[in-house]
């Protein structure tokens, strides 16, 4: 299939152009830059051994859209533009709604007008808030609890509105608990500008000495070694679920959520160990205070997404330590 991939030149989306690649479809990349850089594209050619399609615009320009979904015999959206920063969207809640919210609606807009009907969409664990049991299926109640994780519970309601009203439209929500690794290249990985906000980055960027000492956001929870616990899945599994999210469209009814997670916790102690233990490196870190927000133990149950797409995640922590660690020492960060 021809696939518009938006927000393809990010992190993820780079790695699902990658897994959509290898499963044989074609990905034309749609993207502001706004949090990647267009070189991508040199990585994403040489791993790719030809020329990918990379288009520059924004998704809130409708008819920009509605040009390209009608003109490039696309078949099918994987949508993960979108900023995507909890503590940003708590500040500037405007820039997440116009953002994630205006430019989705924009581009289902364009989908409908062109008769583009089918959609995967990057969604979040966010959508669950603080979690009444554990693992977190699909069907536990949604309570965003910041701008960032509201704006996809709307984009989910929008498109389940959607397929609701006319059965051909046909969609698959992501939720994914926290991707980290990189493709085993070296040659794509998490590069974020700014402070990161996420804990991988950090610990890449205190292990190569840019920053003294990594703060692990309190030890007093109830977890086994008192840090907080979270689901982290190998990107790359990540980005073939959406491989197997598409190929299951076809015989979706409505809009159906998937969580893509392994199933399993891991605490920021254990995580850094097994880094530590995995590279070599040396990872200062120091205890502060919890984070506002944080939950004690987040983790998913993966069940669904094996019964209904035939995919699991694969790839170990160590695993994901040595890719995401590759990549950091391979490509410093562009500053
Ligand atoms: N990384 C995570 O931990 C995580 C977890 C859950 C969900 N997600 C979601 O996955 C998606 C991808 O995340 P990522 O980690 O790759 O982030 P990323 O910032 O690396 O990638 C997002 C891409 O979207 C582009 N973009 C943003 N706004 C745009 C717009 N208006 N028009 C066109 N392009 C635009 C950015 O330039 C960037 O290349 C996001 O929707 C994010 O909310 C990410």
């Amino acid at each position: 299939m021809n696939i518009l991939l938006t927000g393809g030149a990010g992190y993820i989306g780079s790695h699902v152009a990658v897994s959509l690649l290898q499963a044989g479809h074609t990905p034309i990349i749609f993207d502001n830059f706004c949090n990647s850089s267009p070189s991508v594209a040199d990585q994403l050619n040489e791993l790719a051994g030809k020329a990918i399609k990379i288009v520059r615009g924004d998704i809130r320009d409708a008819a920009r859209l509605r040009d390209l979904l009608g003109s490039d015999e696309l078949e099918a959206v994987v949508h993960l533009a979108g900023l995507k920063a909890v503590s940003e969207s708590i500040a500037d809640p405007l820039s997440y709604y116009t953002n994630n919210v205006a430019g989705t609606l924009a581009l289902l807009g364009a989908m409908e007008a062109t008769g583009v009907r089918k959609i995967v969409f990057s969604s979040s664990a966010t959508v669950y808030g603080e979690p009444q049991y554990l693992p977190i299926d699909e069907k536990h109640p949604k309570q965003a609890v910041n701008p960032y994780g509201q704006t996809k519970l709307i984009c989910e309601q929008m498109m389940s509105d959607l397929a609701a009203a006319d059965t051909r439209w046909q969609v698959s929500f992501l939720r994914y608990f926290n991707p980290i690794g990189a493709h085993d290249s070296g040659l794509i990985g998490e590069d974020p500008t700014g402070i990161p906000n996420n804990l991988m980055p950090l610990v890449l960027r205190t292990a190569l000495g840019e920053r003294d000492c990594l703060q692990v956001f309190g030890n007093d929870y109830p977890t086994p070694d008192g840090t907080a616990v979270r689901d982290y899945i190998h990107v790359v599994d990540l980005a073939d679920g959406h491989v197997a999210a598409l190929d299951a469209l076809g015989s979706i009814v409505g809009a159906q959520a998937y969580n893509l997670g392994t199933g399993h916790g891991t605490s920021v102690l254990e995580l850094l160990r097994t880094f530590e233990h995995a590279t070599g490196a040396k990872v200062n870190h120091a205890v502060a205070a919890r984070r506002p927000g944080d939950v004690a133990t987040l983790y998913a149950s993966a069940d669904e997404a094996r019964a209904k797409l035939n995919w699991t995640a694969k790839r170990r922590i160590e695993e994901m330590c040595v890719d995401s660690w590759r990549y950091a020492t391979r490509n410093r960060r562009r500053g």
